[in-house]
């Protein structure tokens, strides 16, 4: 399938893997690309800008095939290298960087200078439309459903995506909530050139995390996910667990007086006990709605197939019937 997305990132299907803290390594941005997808590498999981050269470097031992890295801008206590870590992406020769968090204007010249294709992540159509006039090629529309950050706005991708199919010259992908070949067509029916997706992916075999995490996502349905964070503007998509629940009733208890650090237990370093240790009480871990659509662990590549598949029946057999 040929649309704007896959001939601006040169890829044969029009499905990017969304940056996943943890879970973004080589293997996972490999296994998508080798699949025709865009993977994408997840920069901050590295701790350094030097480790990420070297995780870009065995990311192209593992395909020969385009892929991306996440750069996410977020607030925070230490503020990262960002300068080290857009010098790696560059000096990597990675072609293509999704940008999400604050506004990547700042970056955007010497990404634009290597010839990289950036693609901002967008809660809204306003930060969508501000992408665009800052210059990004591309925009991630990314729902209320989705796993991760959605904003503060909570508009569904029904009504989001063809908000901004009204508003948007560039090209966007619907992002949150997608999981399947129906979902492809009806994210190109509401003027999208493509999905993103990032829980899907976790339940691959390739995803380099625990098995009890795959399990989790397969066993959960889209009742399971709960928004963490919200009081401190700051709202979190996770998937339910004990530690969540916790955090949960520290919010109900301590109202608009919640700082971060009351918190601090469920929320940091919870990354590697989930997605390493296979933890799955330790605390808040992105999650999507999309759980509920996922009921087992194939290749990405099975996957991949079989979403392009299923569009594409789609569109020949179901859609055709209603064209007359
Ligand atoms: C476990 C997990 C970790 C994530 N980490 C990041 C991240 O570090 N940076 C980022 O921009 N998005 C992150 N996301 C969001 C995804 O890139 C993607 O936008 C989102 O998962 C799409 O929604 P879906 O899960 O319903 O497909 C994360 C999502 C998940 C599920």
């Amino acid at each position: 399938m040929k649309t704007r997305i896959t001939e601006m990132f040169g890829i044969e299907h029009p499905i990017i893997q969304g940056g996943m803290h943890f879970v973004g390594f080589a293997e996972m941005a490999a296994a998508v690309s080798n699949a025709g997808g865009l993977g994408i590498i997840t920069g901050l999981t590295q701790r350094t800008p030097d480790d990420l050269a070297k995780e870009i470097a065995r990311c192209r031992e593992m395909t020969d095939k385009p892929f991306g890295v996440n750069l996410t801008f977020l607030p925070s206590v230490n503020t990262p290298d960002y300068p080290g870590y857009v010098k790696a992406i560059i000096e990597g020769g990675v072609k293509a960087v999704e940008t999400a968090g604050n506004n990547p204007a700042k970056w955007l010249p010497a990404l634009k200078e290597a010839d990289i294709k950036v693609i901002h992540k967008c809660t809204s159509v306003r930060h969508s439309l501000k992408a665009e006039s800052i210059g990004c090629d591309a925009v991630s529309v990314d729902g209320f459903e989705c796993g991760g950050h959605p904003g503060e706005d909570d508009v569904g991708n029904w009504v989001l995506l063809p908000r901004a199919a009204e508003e948007l010259k560039i090209p966007f992908v619907a992002s949150g909530g997608v999981g399947n070949g129906a979902q492809l067509v009806a994210a190109l029916a509401m003027g999208a050139d493509g999905i993103n997706m990032g829980t899907r992916f976790i339940a691959t075999k390739e995803a380099p995390v625990h098995q009890n995490v795959k399990d989790a996502i397969v066993a959960a349905s889209e009742l399971d996910t709960r928004l963490v964070m919200r009081p401190l503007r700051n709202t979190e998509r996770v998937l339910t667990n004990a530690g969540v629940e916790r955090l949960l009733q520290k919010e109900k208890e301590l109202g608009a007086n919640i700082k971060f650090e009351d918190i601090i237990e469920e929320v940091a370093g919870i990354y590697p006990k989930i997605m390493i240790e296979g933890e799955m009480d330790a605390g808040a871990w992105s999650c999507g709605m999309v759980a509920g659509l996922i009921h087992d662990i194939p290749t990405c590549k099975e996957l991949i197939d079989r979403i392009m598949s299923e569009a594409d029946e789609i569109i020949r057999q179901r859609l055709a019937k209603f064209a007359a």
